[in-house]
Order: structure tokens, then sequence, then C-alpha cells
């Protein structure tokens, strides 16, 4: 049967399963008889959207967009989820009025402060992935001091992406593995795919098997260009401050609807990691 990439949430072969009448619950039990997806990443969009369809100035968007952020970070952790990369800021989007990006910064920064307790609480250790170096110094202060005291667990990781731009990254790691090739540590036939991935960001981490954006765009917008090579791709409508537990329970049991084939003829045996 041929399937469709690109599936809304409800527009499935079990669209079903959208109703109201399909409680947290019983889309918790249809999850359970599947498979996870290692890796989830999420492009979190349509902040800006939300707002301005109630009248309110964007930053009241980004402000709900952490509320959902919170929610689907714990929903991770209790499902399992051993990877959750979600994309906060890109490195285009600087180029959005200077005040949009202070507010911002701001509230990155109280998410920061607020969510550590909740990060030690359920031993999630915590990543900002992207070019941080750049960020204002009280930013990178938090950064720092939650990564630092995250360090050890091993629950679950969280990346965020922050000043991250995939093709920055990708030049980021081929500059890192020049260095180590010039300085004799590495020799040309040991450059590799898995060896060039271990200059990535997310080096030592599994690539993303499932990468969720909100709002109806149907772009990736430079997030994870080379560990997206074989993600199952998952576009919802749905603008990111109303992205709840349903809908990421929703996107999970849609991928494991997927078929991942990896260039055989069929699944292959067993769990079906590159
Ligand atoms: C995503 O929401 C958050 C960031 C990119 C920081 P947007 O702010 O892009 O919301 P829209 O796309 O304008 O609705
Ligand atoms: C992508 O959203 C970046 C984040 C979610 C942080 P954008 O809203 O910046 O993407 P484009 O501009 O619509 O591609
Ligand atoms: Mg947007």
């Amino acid at each position: 049967m041929e399937r469709k990439v690109v599936m809304e949430a409800g527009q499935s072969a079990d669209a079903g399963l959208d109703t109201p009448a399909s409680s947290e619950e019983s889309l918790r039990a249809r999850l359970a008889r599947g498979e996870l997806p290692r890796h989830v990443a999420i492009i979190m969009d349509g902040n800006g959207r939300w707002a301005e369809s109630r009248g309110l100035p964007r930053i009241a968007g980004h402000r709900a967009g952490i509320a959902s952020a919170k929610e689907i970070v714990e929903l991770c952790r209790e499902l399992g989820v051993q990877v959750l990369t979600m994309f906060a800021f890109s490195s285009e989007n600087w180029q959005r009025p200077t005040h949009e990006v202070r507010e911002l910064m701001h509230l990155l920064e109280q998410y920061l402060k607020q969510e550590l307790p909740t990060m030690i609480r359920h031993e999630i250790r915590f990543r900002a992935i992207g070019r941080t170096g750049i960020l204002p110094a009280s930013v990178r202060r938090w950064i720092t001091r939650v990564e630092t005291e995250t360090a050890e667990y091993k629950q679950m990781t969280l990346n965020l992406a922050l000043n991250y731009g995939g093709r920055a990254e990708i030049v980021d790691a081929v500059s890192a593995l020049c260095t180590d090739l010039l300085a004799g540590r590495l020799s040309l036939p040991q450059l590799t795919e898995p060896m060039l991935a271990q200059y990535l960001s997310t080096g030592g981490l599994p690539d993303p098997d499932l990468i969720i954006r909100t709002s109806g765009e149907y772009r990736i917008s430079n997030f994870l260009l080379w560990q997206a090579a074989y993600a199952e791709l998952y576009f919802t409508k749905t603008l990111w401050p109303d992205f709840h537990r349903r809908e990421l329970l929703l996107a999970l049991i849609d991928y494991q609807r997927r078929e991942r084939r990896f260039g055989r003829v069929q699944k292959p045996a067993g769990r079906s990691w590159l």
C-alpha cells in the first residue's frame, strides 16, 4: 500500500483516534502496543500566529509556547523517550525585530531558571546545541549552570537548539575534524559517516526517528540537516501553543504506523535503526 509522507493528525488510516472521546489514557494504551521513537525532535512553530489570532502581542505566543514545551518535556520523560531535541531559536531568527529577540532571550533565561528543579527531579540531562557563544551573557550563564547540574543524568537527554542552524553545525564539525586531521590526531581513511557524526553537536546520540513540525509549515528550516536523513516527518496544522499531551500522543501513534525501510524492500527485522 502506498503511504503518504505527509500526514495531518486525524487524516490517517486510524483517524478515529483523534476524536474528543479518545482520552489521553486510551491513546497511551494504544501507544504502549508499539515501539517508541528513541529520539524525537520538534520544530516548535506558530507562536506568533497563535498570539496574533487573539489580538495579543507575539511575545504572549512565545510565553504560551513555553507552557507547551514544559508539558511535552514531561510527557516524553514519562513515556521513556531517550532523547528530545527542541528547536527554540534558529540562526536565522536574529533577523526578527530587536525587541522580539530581546524578549525571547529573556523568556529563555526564565525557562532555564524555572525548569532546573524539574530537570533535577526527573533526572533529565540538559544540553544546549547551536552556536551558543554569542547569546547574551546571562543566558550563557544559565545554560552552563543547567548543563553542569544535570550532566550526570541518564533518564533522558533534552537538547535545546539555540542559535542553531544545521549548515553552520556541519561547517563547525568539518572545521573541528580538519583541525584534528592537520594535527595528526586523525587520518583521512578514518573519515567515515559515523566519524563525521561524532563531531556534530548530537555526537554520541541516536539520530532523530521522528521530527515534528507544528503550524502547517512543510519545511525543515535548517534543522538537524545531517541527522534528519532517515527521520520520519510529521506535520500538523496545530500551532505550538495548542500542542499538548494529546497532540504528542497522536504524533507518536502515527509514527508507529510508518514502515521504516532504510532503502530495503521490507522493514528490517528487529529494531529498525540505521
Ligand atoms: C516559533 O514561533 C518560535 C520561534 C521561532 C522563536 P514563531 O514565532 O515562528 O511563530 P509564527 O511562525 O510567526 O507564527
Ligand atoms: C523555525 O521556525 C525555528 C524555530 C522553531 C525556532 P521559523 O518560524 O523561524 O521558520 P521559518 O522562518 O518559517 O522557516
Ligand atoms: Mg515561525
